[in-house]
This record gives C-alpha cells, sequence and structure tokens, in this order.
C-alpha cells in the first residue's frame, strides 16, 4: 500500500486560519455569560477557602493550611474582578442568573468596596503568616465583612 503524503488544502488552511482569528476575537470579547460564569465561579472559590479557614478557627488550627487558603483568596481578590463586570453583563446568565445588582455597574462605592476586600484579604495572609489564632480569627472577621458589605448593597437576594 502506498500511502499518500498528508498536504493541507489551501481551503483547510485558510479555515485554521479563520478558526484562530475568532478565537482571538472571542478571547478579546468574551460573552456575556463566559463573564458571569467567571465571576461567580471566582466567588464559588473564595467561598471554599472561607469556608475552610473557618474551619480551622473552629475546630484544630493548621497553620499552613490557612497560609495556603488566605493566599488564594488574597489571589482572586487582587486578580481584577471588575473585568468581569463590563457593560452587557448587568443582566445574563452565567451557572445561574446574574446576582448582581444593576447599582454595581455604576455606583462609584463599588471600587471603595473592593478595595476594602482586597486590602483586608492581602492583611489575613499577613496575620496568617504570624500563626496566631486569636489574631487570625480577628482579620477573618474583618475580610468576611467586606463581603457583607458588598452583598448587602450589590448582590441581590436569592
Ligand atoms: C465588591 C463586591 C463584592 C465583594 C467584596 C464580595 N462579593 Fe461575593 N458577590 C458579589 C456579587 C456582585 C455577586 C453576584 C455575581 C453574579 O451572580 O454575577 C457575588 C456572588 C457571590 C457568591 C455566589 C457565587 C455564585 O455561585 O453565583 C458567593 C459564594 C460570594 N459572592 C462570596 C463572597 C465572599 C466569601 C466574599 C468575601 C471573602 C465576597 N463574596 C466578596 C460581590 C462581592
Amino acid at each position: 500500500v502506498k500511502l499518500r503524503p498528508f498536504r493541507l488544502s489551501p481551503l483547510l488552511l485558510a479555515s485554521a486560519v479563520l478558526v484562530s482569528a475568532g478565537a482571538a476575537a472571542a478571547q478579546q470579547a468574551p460573552k456575556p455569560e463566559q463573564l458571569i460564569k467567571w465571576r461567580q465561579s471566582n466567588y464559588q472559590v473564595i467561598a471554599w477557602n472561607v469556608g475552610r479557614i473557618k474551619a480551622s478557627l473552629d475546630g484544630s488550627y493548621d497553620k499552613e493550611a490557612v497560609i495556603k487558603e488566605a493566599n488564594v483568596i488574597s489571589a482572586i481578590a487582587g486578580s481584577g474582578l471588575g473585568a468581569l463586570y463590563t457593560a452587557g453583563t448587568e443582566t445574563g446568565t452565567g451557572w445561574h442568573e446574574t446576582r448582581a445588582r444593576p447599582e454595581l455597574f455604576t455606583d462609584k462605592r463599588v471600587a471603595e468596596l473592593s478595595g476594602d476586600f482586597v486590602r483586608e484579604a492581602g492583611e489575613l495572609v499577613r496575620v496568617a503568616n504570624g500563626g496566631d489564632p486569636a489574631a487570625v480569627k480577628q482579620q477573618f472577621g474583618k475580610l468576611t465583612k467586606t463581603c457583607k458589605a458588598c452583598h448587602d448593597d450589590y448582590r441581590a437576594k436569592e
């Protein structure tokens, strides 16, 4: 059997170029559903780690685990979540219908609340490295207050 050498037809090549151009365009402007999924997913990862720190504080304290968990929260908090709240994502469905309230997209105060969140999460990393559970508990309380402050005004009730 004589194998024919595999050659890409110009048409196939052209469509491959089109597909990658399409992928690049999709990267520049992700669909609203995708952006909403990403922000909901980020909060889920944050909540998972908040829960693990709480479990550590309520049970036997695990310094190394808490450092890791605080780092995850801090990294996500500081990762630029605001970029997931672009125009066109005020309504829509990610994993489920968005709970972001319309005011979130217009109120200047949101930047301040986000700043508090990033700052307290960073501070939690610092305190976690110190390894004193009482101090971590106090800072953890400060961090979770920033969640509530934003949710009270900018996240719709379930
Ligand atoms: C600056 C505002 C803000 C801060 C700070 C904030 N959140 Fe949220 N959070 C939101 C908004 C808005 C939504 C709704 C997002 C959506 O549905 O599009 C949300 C959604 C969530 C959700 C639901 C995710 C899902 O599955 O839809 C969880 C869980 C959550 N946040 C946890 C937290 C925790 C824990 C903190 C603090 C450690 C926190 N958030 C800090 C604004 C904030």
